[in-house]
């Protein structure tokens, strides 16, 4: 029987999962999202253009995929419509119909869950997290307090009802609370329009057709959204998203017993970013992280917001590779950092007096300073690299330190934001 690969981020998101998956997708035949919602943003060039994909997994652009919604991720319905109409205007050849299937067990985000997390973000009002404010905390705790509608409830008559009489609640709460909305009715019948589009598609236990398609050896990779230091359990809380966000989620996300895990594939920056609130030990403001955020283009593929920068955080990335149990190791934009003077790395914290290699937890993470190693910088030009062989003696020391210090060899190296380069490293 086949097993189902798991693709998933070791840092603060953003290393470059969509890139990866939509490179992977010829050896596959299902790509299937297992947690989040519209917080994610995938980038993938496709026929030369860039595409920043939320909540359609990332093996769209593929005839032969199935795309799956899992049950554990919130659908805004909004979101997933318009997302579907701007690709299918650009590229006509996608058919959604027969490409995409929605677990009916998947909650949605009701458009007043949005409103709740601007307002949480904004007034001051509650612990400030930078959210991406799609209202995703709202629906996984409107799920957990078994209050949450599920796609499969978009078919029950009284649907409209029900979800008008909690979104007419939270409106009215919102709106004594001072929040700027759009009228309730239009917020409502936006939400219903867009509810109703969504039937059009295939909705259904994707658990059974996902476990179906193993025995019947068709070959899956798990999408995950977001990264490990993210995870609501296992990442820096309350700095994280709302969903499990390591590989294991992927079994409760898409109903697949822990057997049936083949490779699982944890995907790195050769530096590090974070967008929003929360501790980042590793990171640096001064004018390298400039330099970095520039070339890296690192702004948010969703929010734009400028993303925070800092070095590798080898402590949190050996906990991150303990968490997910990755085998196989794949670094992105070692060509943003070409040119760079020097490269740092934070391979220990400096805590109470002593060193640990541990990554620190709750607060003694705010008392951690990080102990740096320095590397030489590399200045090559990338564009002409297409093999191990051809990369710079400089970037293959840093990579052979980060690989004895992991203890896992690195499987892959992307040297651009283009499908097609990437160096097989073994
Ligand atoms: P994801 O959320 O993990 O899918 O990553 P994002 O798409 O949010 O952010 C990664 C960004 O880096 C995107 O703009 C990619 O096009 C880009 N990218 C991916 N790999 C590389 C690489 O090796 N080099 C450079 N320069 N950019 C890359
Ligand atoms: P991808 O899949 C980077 C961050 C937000 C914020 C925190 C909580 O593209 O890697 P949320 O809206 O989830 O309640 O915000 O999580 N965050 C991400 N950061 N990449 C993402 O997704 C993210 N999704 C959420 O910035 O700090
Ligand atoms: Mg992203």
């Amino acid at each position: 029987m086949a097993k189902i690969d798991i693709l998933v981020g070791l840092q603060w998101g953003d290393e470059g999962k969509g890139k990866f998956i939509d490179r992977m997708c010829p050896n596959y035949d299902i790509v299937a999202r297992y947690n989040g919602g519209a917080n994610a943003g995938h980038t993938i060039y496709w026929n030369n253009k860039k595409v920043t994909l939320k909540l359609l997994p990332s093996g769209i652009f593929y005839s032969h995929i199935t795309n799956v919604i899992g049950s554990a991720v919130v659908i805004d319905p909004t979101q997933l419509r318009q997302e579907i109409e701007q690709l299918a205007a650009v590229s006509p050849e996608i058919s959604f119909e027969s490409q995409l299937i929605i677990s009916q067990k998947a909650h949605l985000v009701l458009p007043t869950y949005k409103y709740q997390d601007i307002y949480a973000e904004n007034s001051g009002a509650s612990r400030k997290i930078g959210t991406t404010k799609n209202g995703i905390g709202y629906a996984y705790s409107a799920k957990t307090l078994r209050q949450g509608f599920r796609v499969a409830d978009i078919f029950v008559p009284d649907f409209a009802e029900e979800a008008a009489t909690v979104m007419r609640r939270e409106y009215l709460q919102l709106e004594a609370l001072g929040q700027k909305m759009i009228g309730f009715d239009e917020l409502l019948t936006t939400f219903l329009n867009d509810v109703a589009y969504l039937k059009q598609y295939t909705i259904a236990d994707t658990e059974l057709l996902i476990n179906a398609a193993l025995k019947g050896n068709k070959r899956i990779l798990a999408e995950g959204a977001q990264a490990t230091m993210l995870d609501i359990d296992h990442g820096t809380y309350p700095y994280v998203t709302s969903s499990n966000t390591i590989a294991a989620a992927a079994c409760v996300g898409l109903g697949v017993p822990p057997q049936k895990v083949g490779e699982i594939y944890g995907v790195i920056k050769a530096y590090n970013t974070r967008v929003g609130e929360g501790p980042f030990p590793s990171e640096i403001n001064d004018h390298i992280a400039e330099t970095i955020r520039i070339r890296g283009n690192e702004f948010g593929s969703n929010t734009k917001r400028p993303r925070r920068i800092g070095w590798l955080d080898l402590p949190a990335l050996k906990y991150a590779i303990m968490l997910n149990g990755v085998t196989q190791l794949i670094m992105t934009k070692s060509d943003v950092l070409n040119g760079m003077e020097s490269i740092d790395l934070c391979t220990h914290y400096q805590l109470d007096g002593g060193l640990q290699e541990i990554y620190p937890s709750g607060q003694d993470l705010g008392k951690a300073t990080p102990c740096w190693k320095s590397f030489p910088g590399w200045d090559i030009d990338f564009s002409a690299i297409t093999s191990k062989e051809q990369l710079p003696y400089e970037l293959k020391s840093y990579i052979e330190y980060i690989e004895s210090e992991l203890e896992i060899p690195l499987a892959y190296l992307s040297i651009s934001p283009k499908r097609d380069d990437i160096i097989e490293m073994r």
